[in-house]
């Protein structure tokens, strides 16, 4: 409940901070309303299992960015704490991002890799294809890519 109005307050800014007045955030707020990784993974079954935690905060940021989504979109919940359970495979959503996954490490790994001399230094992400979407986005022939001159 504390988190949820801390976050709300924030959120809303002036046009609640006389509802706010008076109550900072305090230290165990703070630290619960950015999720930083401390526990080693449990339940890694594509990334691969001596993956160090910054770098897999770095994949999930660069995960929930490439579909334009939060941590909350692919891990479920604990309805006891409230807190979500990274661990969990209860949210279906988490299957599917492992098949991408896994996809891109082919498409990475196995095709593009043959060409060589590399152009970017990550060649697909989930981004190439999402656009910041949940739904990659139709291809548009003769969009802006296409100059009518
Ligand atoms: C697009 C879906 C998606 C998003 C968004 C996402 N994750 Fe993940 N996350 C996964 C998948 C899939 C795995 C499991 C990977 C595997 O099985 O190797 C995972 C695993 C994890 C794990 C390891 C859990 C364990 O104990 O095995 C942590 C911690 C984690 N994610 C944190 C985060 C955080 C923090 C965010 C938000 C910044 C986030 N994730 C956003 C899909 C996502
Ligand atoms: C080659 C293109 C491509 C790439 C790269 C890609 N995706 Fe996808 N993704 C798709 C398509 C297409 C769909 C829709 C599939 C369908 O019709 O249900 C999809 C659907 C999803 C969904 C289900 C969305 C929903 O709510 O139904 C998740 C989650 C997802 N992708 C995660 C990822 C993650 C995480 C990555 C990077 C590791 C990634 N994708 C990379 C093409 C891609």
């Amino acid at each position: 409940m504390r988190r949820a109005l801390v976050w709300g307050c924030s959120m809303l800014g002036l046009a609640l901070s006389v509802a706010c007045q008076g109550r900072g955030p305090t230290a165990a707020d703070r630290a619960s309303a950015r999720p930083t990784l401390r526990a080693k993974p449990a339940n890694l079954r594509v990334l691969p299992k001596d993956i160090s935690l910054s770098e897999l905060d770095g994949l999930m940021h660069q995960y929930g960015a490439g579909l334009g989504v939060k941590c909350g979109y692919c891990h479920a919940q604990n309805p006891q704490t409230g807190q979500l359970d990274y661990a969990s495979d209860e949210n279906p959503r988490k299957q599917t991002a492992r098949v991408m996954i896994a996809m891109l490490r082919e498409i990475n790994d196995k095709y593009l890799a043959q060409l060589g001399d590399p152009r970017y230094p990550v060649l697909v992400t989930c981004g190439n294809c999402h656009q910041g979407q949940t739904n990659p986005p139709d291809f548009e022939p003769g969009g802006a890519a296409v100059s009518e001159r």
